[in-house]
């Protein structure tokens, strides 16, 4: 972009239609103008702030007209807190939205021929969905401009989510409407405990403060897990806000804590100390147990996790003799989820400790017919691994964000499995593995599903079918 564009305001520009990463779009004189938080059918002037010669960015500075879709957003943090961005639009326009980035990428990027998209299979619950949240404590709250003009003094300890792109601010958080139970209760006590006692919260730029990070994780079975970070190894403080927590929320089934002097928040290579009841939490399916470590993975949206797998199985058409890869496993849940219906189950994962998980659910379920292995995919899935194993009958795949590595997408080619179910948070990568692997698959059927209400995130389920 010209140096010239940069802060430019266009003036009215209609917003047409939602794009990926839920941005939206509008067109001003034959170009592309992406702009966040606004809604199709708002008419805007947009001040730019990004741009290359086929495209621009910009952010809404004055709305002129809003869109007869909007609705009211229901959270006081909406707009600053980057978490629920699509709260002015309604849900039934939400899922419209989402099955429309699932065509679009697909037509854009697989240009394989495919199916009827299926109707996206919505949340139940639109709010109150989440199983884990993650808060930050920081002594940088951030100051809305009304706050920082009123040359007020603002109390700058904080406890909730980071901005969006600015690493050391935090929103204080009063109400998050993503996550039910006891977490709105746990985090507002905790910061008015932590206040009170006069506890430092964490400075992220000096690497200081005692308290730095909470993280709250409920079942559907009514168990909650607590971890709180801890930024210094200051034993007295430590139980004094541990003890605060088990005395005051007894329904607390698992109490744990780390010490964490790190650079960064993760934990996954520290110890935690199990303070009270039990060092994990455990989700039922079915009547399968998966049990759930401080550091293990499982689908945030526990009753949609659900409803993806069973889609998943369905897809998969098992009638019980079959051999199934289920590659990205993580603890094992799809792998050990189908296992009934298999003769044998081969999960994938490159975490270790996931895969102890995965081992550990099948145990406890009594599950005898799954192997678990830990590696990187594109390693292990190997010629001497496909020698040592039985080929598979049908591969369940379900990739991070960035999708197959391309080494793993040729795998599947050579593999030749009659069936491949793929599932995927994220249809723009799943559309360039389809386009390569259109070269021996056809896609027989789509199914997105929502599993994160009022983001602009979805899943979508697709099941491949070798060609004759
Ligand atoms: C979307 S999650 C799938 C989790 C699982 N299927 C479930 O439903 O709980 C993707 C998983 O892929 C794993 N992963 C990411 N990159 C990998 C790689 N290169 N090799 C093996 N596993 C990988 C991650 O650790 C994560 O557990």
């Amino acid at each position: 972009m010209s140096r010239k564009m940069k802060n430019k305001v266009i003036t009215n520009l209609l917003i047409e239609r939602i794009a990926s990463e839920g941005k939206c779009v509008g067109h001003h004189e034959g170009k592309v103008v992406f702009v966040s938080n606004v809604a199709p059918g708002d008419v805007v002037d947009v001040r730019i702030t990004k741009g290359k010669s086929s495209f621009m960015e910009g952010e809404a500075i004055r709305f002129h007209e809003f869109s007869k879709d909007r609705i009211e957003p229901f959270c006081s943090h909406f707009g600053t807190c980057g978490g629920c961005k699509w709260q002015h639009i309604n849900y039934d326009l939400q899922k419209t939205y989402k099955r429309q980035q699932v065509l679009d990428q697909f037509q854009r990027i697989a240009k394989v021929p495919i199916p009827e998209v299926a109707p996206i299979l919505g949340s139940e619950k639109t709010q109150y969905y989440r199983n884990k949240l993650d808060f930050t404590f920081s002594n940088k709250k951030w100051l809305t401009l009304d706050q920082i003009r009123s040359e007020e003094e603002f109390d700058r300890n904080a406890l909730g989510f980071h901005i969006p792109k600015m690493f050391d601010k935090i929103i204080d958080i009063e109400h998050c409407y993503l996550q039910g139970g006891i977490s709105n209760e746990v985090r507002n006590s905790l910061r008015e405990f932590a206040l009170e006692n006069k506890l430092s919260f964490y400075d992220i730029r000096e690497q200081v403060g005692l308290l730095r990070n909470l993280i709250i994780r409920t079942t559907s079975t009514n168990q909650t897990m607590v971890i709180v970070q801890f930024g210094e190894n200051d034993q007295e403080s430590i139980k004094l806000v541990m003890e605060f927590l088990r005395r005051q929320f007894p329904s607390i089934t698992s109490l744990l804590y780390v010490i964490n002097t790190k650079g960064n928040e993760t934990f996954h290579d520290l110890e935690l100390v199990t303070f009270s009841g039990l060092p994990y939490i455990e989700e039922e399916m079915e009547g399968l147990k998966f049990r759930i470590g401080p550091k293990s993975f499982y689908q945030t949206n526990s009753e949609q996790a659900y409803e993806l797998y069973k889609v998943a199985r369905d897809f998969a058409q098992l009638k019980g003799d079959e051999v199934v890869y289920d590659l990205y496993t993580g603890t094992g849940t799809i792998a050990n989820f189908v296992a009934k219906q298999a003769k044998q189950v081969i999960g994938v994962e490159y975490v270790e400790a996931a895969i102890e998980d995965a081992k550990l659910n099948s145990q406890i379920n009594g599950i005898e017919n799954t192997l678990f292995y830990a590696g990187d995919m594109k390693d292990i899935l190997n010629e001497e691994f496909i020698s040592t194993h039985a080929k598979p009958d049908v591969i369940i795949t379900d990739p991070p964000r960035a999708g197959m590595d391309e080494k793993v997408v040729q795998m599947l080619l050579r593999l030749e499995a009659p069936t491949i179910v793929y599932v995927s948070c994220n249809p723009a990568t799943q559309a360039r593995d389809l386009a390569l692997l259109g070269e021996k698959y056809q896609v027989e059927k789509v199914q997105p599903v929502d599993m994160f209400p009022q983001t602009y995130h979805v899943e979508n389920v697709v099941r491949l079918t070798l060609k004759s």
